[in-house]
């Protein structure tokens, strides 16, 4: 990326909305058809280009506060059990983003029922119309299945709608719903892989400067690292390691910030891994050392759905190639490793060895040298990076520490909130 590139916020949203449902084939595309159908709602309903913007947003995010595969499949029944933690949960983590204030607002309350109106308010708080369209759009979606052609399923989704008139949803929020259901373009592109496409025609979206790249890729290592307390500050302390890597290598000011953001952003396939594999106390079977390997090929795929993040892309998504060829997914070697890429190899292994895990401490120094140079010594890490980091290990890990610290309290908060 030159410092001229730019990354539309759009791009980035539908990407992460992507990565959240490649998890289980149930889910597949309901981010992204939350998005389409608040759309949908919002344009019939007369809001604005704005609004519409940040339902589109919201939609495409709604879920990212349910940790675990079973809260994502539970979401599936029409009528989930205890649907509001998962919602406080993803209000809290947007929240930290304050361009993503309204968002916030909206994905916290949409599991809140109209109840003739009572559902203006929740917990004290005015709930926006906002929030009831994306419910009835998550509902939609819930009740659709992927396994049937959709313009059969068409009537009977319309029937379970209807019958929660002032029940579950707004009522005008359901004529709404009913001016477009009878026409099967509006299903067709529902279950389409078309979503991304005709949203992005709908509305022009901004794009990102530097600051509010680098932010929101913050918000993404916390949406990827938060799922278990096994990854929670992972994402962050390595993108300060790939940071002062780069800065002492000598990267320019703008390349060093976009290595940071690579290191963010790195782990982006690890979505698709069920936090319940991430924490498992057994030994992992085959299959779920299979499914946790795909992350990095996930990462590649994802990002490279956003313009202007191509090298971005080849630093974070090569993270476990390593120099001799026997890394993966790729099996890229030697000459064809760029150095954002093999001084995020290294980044990795050097940030999981001195990070604190709930089962164990960081290593020390002369371990974690011991087994980097091991690994330099086997021909998969660059000796030129691991010298470096040998003769500035203090400071480096020293911002690694302070990185991991921070994110560890934010954390805490979250989860203290949720008890
Ligand atoms: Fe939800
Ligand atoms: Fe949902
Ligand atoms: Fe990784």
């Amino acid at each position: 990326m030159t410092s001229s590139t730019q990354v539309s916020m759009f791009d980035l949203m539908m990407s992460l909305s992507m990565a959240m449902d490649i998890i289980n084939p149930t889910l597949m595309n309901h981010h992204k058809q939350v998005a389409y159908l608040s759309h949908a709602l919002a344009l019939e309903y007369g809001l604005s280009d704005s609004e519409r913007k940040n339902l589109v947003f919201a939609g495409s995010v709604h879920d990212i506060g349910a940790l675990k595969l079973k809260e994502r499949l539970e979401l599936k029944n029409y009528m989930p059990e205890n649907p509001h933690e998962h919602a406080e949960f993803g209000y809290r983590l947007l929240k930290t983003m304050e361009a993503l204030s309204p968002e916030a607002e909206l994905v916290r309350f949409h599991h809140v029922h109209w109840d003739k109106g009572q559902g203006l308010r929740f917990k004290g708080k005015d709930v926006p119309l906002g929030s009831h369209i994306i419910h009835l759009s998550d509902r939609i979606s819930a009740l659709i299945d992927p396994s049937r052609n959709i313009l059969g399923q068409m009537k009977e989704i319309k029937n379970r709608i209807i019958e929660q008139k002032d029940k579950m949803f707004h009522p005008d929020l359901i004529d709404a719903f009913l001016s477009m259901s009878d026409k099967e373009y509006f299903w067709l592109d529902l279950t389409s892989n078309f979503i991304q496409d005709i949203l992005s025609k709908e509305l022009d979206f901004e794009s990102l400067d530097q600051d509010n790249l680098l932010d929101l890729a913050k918000l993404f290592a916390r949406i990827i690292d938060f799922r278990s307390p096994f990854t929670a500050t992972h994402s962050s302390g390595l993108a300060a390691v790939s940071r002062g890597i780069a800065e002492y290598y000598g990267f320019p000011d703008h390349e060093c910030l976009m290595m940071e953001i690579a290191g963010y952003l790195h782990d982006i396939g690890k979505l698709a891994v069920p936090a319940e594999i991430l924490e498992k106390p057994e030994i992992l079977t085959a299959e779920d050392i299979h499914i946790i390997r795909a992350h990095a090929y996930y990462t590649y795929r994802i990002l490279g759905q956003i313009d202007g993040l191509k090298e971005v892309n080849e630093w974070a998504s090569f993270h476990h190639e390593r120099i001799d060829g026997k890394g993966y997914p790729f099996h890229i070697k030697g000459e064809n490793l760029s150095v954002g890429s093999r001084i995020l190899a290294v980044a990795d292994v050097f940030t999981a060895l001195t990070e604190e895990r709930p089962y164990r401490d960081g290593l020390d120094e002369a371990k974690t040298m011991k087994i980097i140079k091991s690994m330099v010594k086997s021909g998969a890490l660059d000796v030129n990076i691991v010298n470096l980091i040998d003769s500035k290990f203090e400071i480096i890990n020293k911002s690694r520490a302070e990185a991991q610290e921070s994110a560890w309290q934010l954390h805490r908060e979250f989860h203290s909130y949720n008890n």
